[in-house]
């Protein structure tokens, strides 16, 4: 890419526009990667860094060479064609790759000044700061309260069990506390707080979509990671979904992928677009890129001419 880096920009149009000619079997152009594509500068703090990201599963390289900050506080979308590895990319964030067998991740991804990838670092530890929210909503068959406090429970931050309580440790109050606040955040609590001890499997698809987002809280995250969170719900859920992830922004540092390029455009502050092959072709705000993008890929792909 460093060869990118020096060519002119007139050269550059030039080479476009003779690479143009050839597209891939995919239907996109063969345009060469430029570095200033990807380098995204903003205001405020950054709450993960990644450099040089590469994943291979067996021989397969899923991700090429992938350097972003993601900005705290803030909605960052990922896009690109189904196989881009976006979901790579973001199961990068909190070593969730590490539970693949056959993925091997190498490269920095920092986050509070500490390589997530150094030896020693504490998994568990990590997630709960780095929490995630998966694609289909996979609540526990339990009931709501438990759903919301079996992680704080499970790290021995909450504990209401009878022999606590027996000798003098007794964190109810702190539980229902807890519960609450999870679930007015994840703007669930109206419609539930009357059945906390009703099996969460028996909520709407939406629900269950909220209440996973309110379990991931209750461990007081600072990033979120969302795999298209949305993409097994209706329109009236998903765009609830939508705004909540709006609210949750002032707070937490979010970061989603989407294949759906208007709910991209909707939430996010910025966008980093994948491009078939594990490329990060352009990342920069949303605006820009939905309106103005560099690359002739993602032109094309935003416009609908392939993925
Ligand atoms: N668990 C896995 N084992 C082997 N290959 C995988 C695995 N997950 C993803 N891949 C491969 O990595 C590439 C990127 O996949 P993925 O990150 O799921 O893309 P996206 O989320 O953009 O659709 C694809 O070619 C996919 O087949
Ligand atoms: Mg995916």
């Amino acid at each position: 890419m460093s060869d990118s880096q020096a060519t002119s920009k007139a050269q550059s149009v030039e080479t476009t526009n003779q690479q143009s000619a050839g597209t891939t079997v995919e239907g996109e152009t063969q345009e060469k990667l430029r570095d200033e594509w990807v380098q995204y500068d903003f205001d405020g703090e950054t709450a993960i860094k990644t450099q040089d990201v590469n994943v291979h599963y067996g021989d397969e390289h899923a991700l090429h060479d992938i350097s972003m900050e993601i900005p705290k506080n803030s909605v960052t979308a990922l896009i690109g064609p189904s196989g881009c590895g976006k979901s790579t990319f973001l199961r990068c964030l909190n070593r969730m790759n590490d539970r693949i067998k056959a993925a091997s991740v190498s490269g920095e991804v920092e986050f509070d000044g500490k390589n997530i990838y150094d030896d020693g670092t504490n998994l568990v530890e990590l997630r709960k700061r780095v929490g995630q929210v998966f694609q289909s909503p996979n609540p526990f068959p339990k009931s709501i309260r438990e759903n919301i406090s079996y992680g704080p429970r499970k790290h021995g931050d909450i504990d209401v069990s009878l022999l606590s309580r027996l000798l003098g440790r007794d964190d109810r109050a702190e539980e229902e506390e807890l519960v609450e606040r999870c679930l007015r955040q994840a703007a669930l609590w109206d419609e539930v707080n009357d059945r906390l001890d009703d099996n969460a499997l028996g909520l709407s698809g939406g629900q269950q979509q909220r209440l996973c987002i309110a379990r991931a809280l209750a461990t007081d995250p600072e990033v979120l990671l969302m795999d298209e969170p949305a993409s097994a719900l209706d329109p009236i859920a998903t765009s609830r979904i939508e705004d909540l992830i709006n609210d949750l922004s002032d707070d937490y540092t979010v970061v989603i992928v989407t294949h759906n390029m208007q709910q991209a455009a909707r939430i996010s502050d910025q966008t980093a677009v994948f491009l078939t092959g594990g490329y990060l072709v352009e990342y920069d705000d949303t605006d820009k890129i939905f309106e103005n993008p560099e690359s002739q890929r993602v032109e094309d792909y935003i416009t609908g001419k392939f993925g």
